[in-house]
């Protein structure tokens, strides 16, 4: 429901995209939201905008509040284009002399982004903002997970607005933490495991200065999914634990087959690394989409990759997985590397090379197998998953 009252005076105006079900190659089964807030002082403040498209939304959201040409000041945490997209429309309702207030980055990338020229005030961690009973202090979060990121903290209503971070690709008909229940984190963990993993040593450091700040955070405000109000330090000590990227002994089987042999040998591998007391789960890439498979990725500390050969090389689906799981850079795996072949059998050669690539040691310098594996070689198999349990 938009607008949402978050606190007296501070409203959502944003917008569910209930239907979006690819963001950018990352699978959105609930939908997302774009939020962008609304603040009520003797200045009139919109904090970030929503993805082209929802313009007209946004602005009828704002109206039911305030005449939008109200809007005092415009404070941009991110270019991105699901939070900037409709910028040029909102301003040119607004006001286009009305300042921008964004980071140094944010200025440079909102203007290679929209060529019209806009009232764009730079911020640092230095600057505050009086804007009635309230005062807007910005924290620039470079890297969190643009170079332009930034939050923008209301210390009179203890809110942190927190831009992408502490977010979740969910749009449902509950708007807050304690309406959704523990479920959310599912959603928030996907979002941490496709879009911050990357940066995670910097996010780590981030969350920890920001804590070194001692900021009274009574809720925090993402610009995607629900609103943390019941309890924001449970995503704080989330994000810091993600960060960590400790691994459990858990592997996940990533495979995808031509014939069902390399099939037959991922079943039996994850057999064998269960009966070892291993968590395993086998995923064929062809069933599960790359953003599930990173999310499973990135608490376990055995990636297992099986490929058939195909034309002297990977089957496609498992060269995608591991051109989307090498961006994201997960740390403190092991790796280990199977396949069927028919007279070549590069596959597992190659995948090892993309472990290499990747700085993710060998567990096993990998298991090949001609053809259809019989009896005796998914016994086999399963004694390697065995074997690769006792590497964790
Ligand atoms: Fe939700 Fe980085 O944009």
């Amino acid at each position: 429901m938009r607008p949402l009252q978050i606190a007296e005076g501070i409203y959502d105006v944003g917008v569910k995209d209930w239907n979006i079900r690819d963001f950018h190659g990352y699978s959105t089964y609930n939908g997302t939201t774009y939020n962008s807030f609304l603040i009520i002082d003797e200045k009139v403040v919109l904090i970030d905008t929503v993805k082209k498209g929802f313009g007209d939304e946004l602005l009828k959201n704002i109206s039911k509040i305030i005449d939008p040409k109200k809007i005092d000041i415009v404070v941009s945490n991110h270019a991105e284009m699901d939070h900037s997209g409709c910028l040029p429309q909102i301003m040119h309702v607004v006001g286009e002399d009305k300042p921008v207030y964004c980071s140094k980055m944010g200025e440079k990338n909102l203007k290679a982004h929209f060529p019209k020229k806009l009232n764009y005030h730079v911020v640092d961690n230095s600057f505050t903002l009086p804007i009635g009973k309230r005062t807007l202090h910005f924290m620039e979060t470079r890297m969190l997970h643009w170079p332009d990121s930034m939050f923008t903290y209301i210390p009179e209503d203890k809110i942190l607005f927190s831009s992408d971070a502490f977010g979740q690709h969910f749009a449902g008909h509950e708007d807050f933490d304690d309406e959704v229940g523990a479920s959310i984190l599912d959603h928030a963990k996907k979002y941490y495991a496709n879009i911050l993993l990357l940066y995670a040593p910097k996010v780590k450091t981030l969350i920890e200065s920001v804590a070194a700040m001692n900021l009274d955070i009574k809720t925090i405000c993402p610009d995607h999914g629900i609103i943390w109000r019941k309890d924001p330090g449970l995503i704080i000590s989330k994000y810091i634990e993600w960060s960590d990227q400790k691994p459990e002994k858990k592997a996940v089987v990533i495979y995808d087959t031509m014939w069902h042999s390399t099939e037959k040998m991922a079943e039996a591998i994850t057999s064998g690394l269960n009966y070892a007391g291993v968590y395993a789960i086998p995923m064929n890439a062809r069933k599960w989409h790359r953003s599930d498979i990173m999310t499973e990725i990135m608490d376990a500390g055995l990636v297992v990759m099986g490929s058939p050969t195909l034309n002297n090389g990977l089957f496609p689906t498992l060269s995608d997985v591991l051109t989307y799981v090498k961006g994201l850079k997960p740390l403190n795996k092991k790796g280990a590397a199977f396949g069927s072949y028919g007279w070549s059998g590069e596959a597992v050669k190659l995948i090892n090379a993309e472990f290499a690539s990747m700085g993710i040691p060998l567990a096993h310098e990998g298991l090949k197998m001609q053809y259809v594996p019989d009896e005796s070689q998914i016994e086999t198999c399963f004694e390697f998953g065995k074997q690769l349990a006792g590497t964790l």
